[in-house]
């Protein structure tokens, strides 16, 4: 979540950069996030849920949660049907904590395709329905769009995907259909520990109403689309990831779950697996700011796979930091930055480039593994030479053969 950027307030507010006063329409030629790796193109399309949040404690609706569905299409990109990155609104203000012009980041592109067609080969369809729909939760205060490069990845495998956004809790979120935007909170918001509470009460709400008989499997049963809605995985980032964590706790049709470097918030430290399989991948910093979470989780998850079978790693990347578990790290490395202004926010020593590559491997590895029971065995059980950022902390396999950890 970005709660590191409240150490921005520690330095003060820095004089508004010039960058908001730039003429957006002064493009920079466009920059493009690298092409997905699966063999299908990316459709996306967006839904707007009514749904209540009581009490909300942002400054949004409180009556609706946006869904992005990224989902396989045979279909061609052409550049009249790509989605934009960037909304002009979003782009300042990010700019703005970044040091990157808002024309800069107007030009990133991506490879996704508004409302494509879907599968029609019988085939390629069985694939789709058979696999677990994932869901994903972002990191507090981002917009899931924030995390396109790794959801446009896992779509071009064979999945469908949805992530959730929450109106008001980004400083700015763009609404499909001619709906105005929503402002949210200041980028600087600071959180206290009970408003996180708050926010991951009312994501997790969110992903249940989704993944509930209301939500996604009514709206493709009135497009009468083939996409699974009786398995699901979830995933997330940050506080993204203790949503995931929670509504697994909840729903026994969430087949498992990865967790991005999040703290377990709230109730989802007492989540119980009861055997799914869950990944856990952190920054080298995560211990300081969330000393007392994932280790007590882990002990349990043994103890419970003692009984319930279990399947667990959870991994380092060293030198990355949390920030750099999204689109974040390739923003700052693929655009220009403003000169001589001062960092504001440490995204690690791992380049934006190669923590997009780690990212997409090892969360791709698992979730096809889950589906298909296919991966490269040996990057899901331990240190791998051509992944050297990336050490096992912690591995749990039981079975009736017994339980290693
Ligand atoms: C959500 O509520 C609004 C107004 O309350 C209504 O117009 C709209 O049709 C509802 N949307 C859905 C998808 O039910
Ligand atoms: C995009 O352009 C192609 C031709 O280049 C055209 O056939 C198609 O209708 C256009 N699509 C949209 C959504 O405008
Ligand atoms: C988690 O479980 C422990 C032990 O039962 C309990 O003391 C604690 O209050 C629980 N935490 C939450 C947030 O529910
Ligand atoms: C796991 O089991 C051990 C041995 O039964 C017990 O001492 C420990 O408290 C348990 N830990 C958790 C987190 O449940
Ligand atoms: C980069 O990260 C590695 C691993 O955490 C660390 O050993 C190294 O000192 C870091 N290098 C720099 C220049 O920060
Ligand atoms: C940035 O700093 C360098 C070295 O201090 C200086 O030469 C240069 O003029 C500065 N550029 C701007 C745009 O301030």
């Amino acid at each position: 979540m970005l709660r590191t950027l409240n150490l921005a307030q520690r330095t003060m507010k820095l004089p508004k950069l010039f960058a908001s006063l730039l003429p957006l329409c002064l493009s920079a030629p466009a920059t493009r996030l690298s092409v997905p790796s699966g063999p299908y193109n990316v459709g996306f399309t967006q839904h707007i849920f009514n749904h209540t949040t009581p009490n909300d404690p942002t400054p949004g609706p409180g009556n609706i949660f946006l869904t992005s569905i990224y989902y396989p299409t045979r279909s061609t990109p052409l550049p009249n049907t790509s989605v934009p990155y960037f909304d002009p609104t979003s782009a300042v203000i990010w700019g703005d904590v970044f040091n990157i012009l808002a024309s800069d980041l107007m030009s990133l592109e991506t490879t996704l395709q508004w409302q494509a067609p879907l599968l029609s080969e019988e085939e390629d369809i069985e694939k789709v329905k058979s696999w677990p729909t994932l869901v994903f939760s972002p990191g507090g205060g981002m917009n899931a769009g924030y995390f396109t490069s790794l959801l446009s990845d896992i779509a071009s495998r064979g999945y469908t995907v949805l992530s959730l956004d929450h109106p008001g809790e980004a400083p700015y979120l763009q609404l499909p259909y001619g709906n105005p935007g929503v402002v949210g909170w200041d980028i600087y918001m600071p959180y206290t520990d009970s408003l996180i509470v708050e926010m991951y009460e009312y994501r997790r709400a969110e992903m249940l109403a989704l993944l509930g008989p209301d939500g996604f499997p009514a709206l493709v049963e009135l497009y009468g689309a083939y996409f699974n809605t009786q398995e699901f995985g979830a995933f997330g980032h940050s506080i993204g990831a203790a949503t995931a964590t929670g509504a697994m706790d909840r729903l026994d049709s969430i087949v498992a779950g990865f967790n991005i470097d999040g703290g377990l918030f709230g109730d989802s430290v007492n989540a119980s697996m009861i055997g799914r399989p869950y990944f856990m991948t952190m920054n080298p910093n995560h211990f300081a700011s969330d000393p007392d979470t994932w280790i007590p989780f882990t002990e349990r998850y043994a103890n419970e796979s003692k009984k319930e079978g279990g399947w667990l790693d959870w991994t380092t990347v060293e030198g990355s930091a949390h920030l750099a578990f999204s689109d974040i790290s390739l923003w700052v490395e693929l655009l220009p930055k403003i000169e001589n202004a001062t960092e504001k926010v440490n995204l690690g020593n791992v380049t934006g480039t190669r923590m997009d590559e780690i990212l997409k491997k090892y969360v791709r590895s698992f979730w096809e593994w889950v589906s298909c029971g296919q991966y490269d065995e040996k990057l899901l059980d331990g240190e791998e030479e051509a992944w050297p950022e990336v050490v096992f902390n912690a591995k749990i396999r039981s079975n009736e053969h017994g339980t290693e950890v």
